[in-house]
């Protein structure tokens, strides 16, 4: 669609967001209000359905945001007790991420805007994982440590500020749910490995003794802040591979040890991070972020050193709407009144970005 109009953006600091995330395997819809906050949130995960293919088909994703995107967005419609006509900007996932996935998201938002006559925000994907601690009550104030840990990233880095992202440690291989989830795989686990792989490490007994199993701890000591897990996935493999008999309780010590060593290079790191910076706020996102040993550790890592960390709710860990809605409002809000009057010549053509690195954003 290609149509230029002119419309007029409202001088009023408050806004009505409508947030649409489909880059992936989750439709995510959800209304933000600059003034009350989030008012709305609704999803809805395919999990279940790509279960069976033990990960993401990307075509039954496209067509699963399809039929979820009009009955998610009349929802949170509803339970805001909002009107379509009331909604002020809408934002939504332009990458990275699933191309097909992210058209189906980008393709409604700008229709929609386009009926609407109101603006549109793309937003970065991982920059709505980044704020979401900021979506809680008491949230951090900037600057901060951020560990981004999610299926396609690990990362710590320095955030500023809306867009102002200093990366100071990136993963050089598996990204750290990469590497629960091919974990889960080789002891047999379901899809997504990262909560079920959590689940059978929580039956372990060896907290109380001697760890059964002992797995390397990549780059503890590298003195940088790089996470590399495809090792610890190998070495997984090998005592896999040694035990034909892999019965609960190997798989259970297994699992434990897996998640002792993950988590703990990236507390390690997250603490060194905040060593090197000087800064005293770390806020940890991403699907990982909603490990409950990696939050045991941080806690009490943090605590020790007198220092705050912040997660988002668990729900918001994992890919959602409400991320989205409020990184768009965040931005919004951060522009300057004459930029946002200068938006008089709207274009509703778009495209996606599948690839698109956090660095290239920039300050609103
Ligand atoms: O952020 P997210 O929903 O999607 C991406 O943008 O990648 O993260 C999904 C990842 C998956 O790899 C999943 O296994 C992992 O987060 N994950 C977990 C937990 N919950 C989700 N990993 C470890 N422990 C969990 N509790
Ligand atoms: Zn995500």
């Amino acid at each position: 669609m290609r149509n230029n109009s002119t419309f007029t953006v409202h001088p009023s600091p408050f806004m009505l967001i409508l947030g649409v995330e489909s880059s992936c395997d989750e439709t995510g819809l959800a209304l933000y209000d600059t003034e009350r906050g989030l008012l709305a949130h609704a999803l809805h995960s395919q999990v279940e359905m790509h279960a069976e293919y033990g990960g993401v088909v990307p075509e039954l994703a496209s067509r699963d945001h399809i039929r979820r995107v009009l009955p998610l967005t009349e929802r949170v419609l509803k339970d805001a007790d909002k009107k379509l006509s009331d909604i002020d900007a809408i934002a939504y996932t332009q990458g990275p991420g699933l191309s097909g996935a992210l058209l189906v998201g980008t393709s409604f938002a700008e229709s929609l805007a386009f009926s609407l006559q109101i603006p549109t925000i793309c937003v970065h994907h991982l920059e709505g994982h980044l704020l979401a601690p900021l979506l809680e009550d008491n949230p951090p104030a900037f600057p901060f440590v951020a560990l981004l840990v999610s299926g396609g990233h690990s990362q710590l880095m320095r955030v500023d500020g809306i867009g102002q992202y200093e990366l100071l440690g990136d993963t050089l291989d598996d990204a750290a749910g990469e590497a629960f989830d091919k974990t889960a795989k080789l002891l047999g686990l379901g899809y997504p490995g990262g909560p079920a792989l959590s689940k059978l490490a929580e039956l372990s007994h060896s907290t109380h003794g001697k760890p059964r199993f002992k797995l390397p701890r990549p780059l503890l000591n590298s003195g940088d802040l790089n996470f590399s897990f495809s090792g610890l996935k190998t070495a997984v493999l090998t005592l896999v591979n040694t035990h034909t008999d892999l019965d609960l309780q190997t798989k259970v010590d297994i699992a434990w040890e897996f998640q002792e060593a993950v988590t703990e290079v990236l507390t390690t790191k997250c603490m060194a991070a905040l060593r090197e910076t000087g800064l005293d706020n770390l806020i940890v996102s991403g699907g990982v972020g909603a490990n409950s040993k990696l939050r045991e550790k941080l806690n009490a890592a943090t605590k020790r050193k007198l220092c705050k960390v912040s997660y988002p709710r668990l729900e918001f860990c994992t890919d959602n709407g409400a991320m989205i809605a409020f990184a768009g409002a965040m931005r919004f809000s951060a522009m300057r009144l004459q930029a946002m009057q200068q938006i008089n010549e709207i274009d509703y053509s778009f495209s996606v970005k599948p690839r698109w690195d956090l660095g290239e954003l920039k300050a609103p």
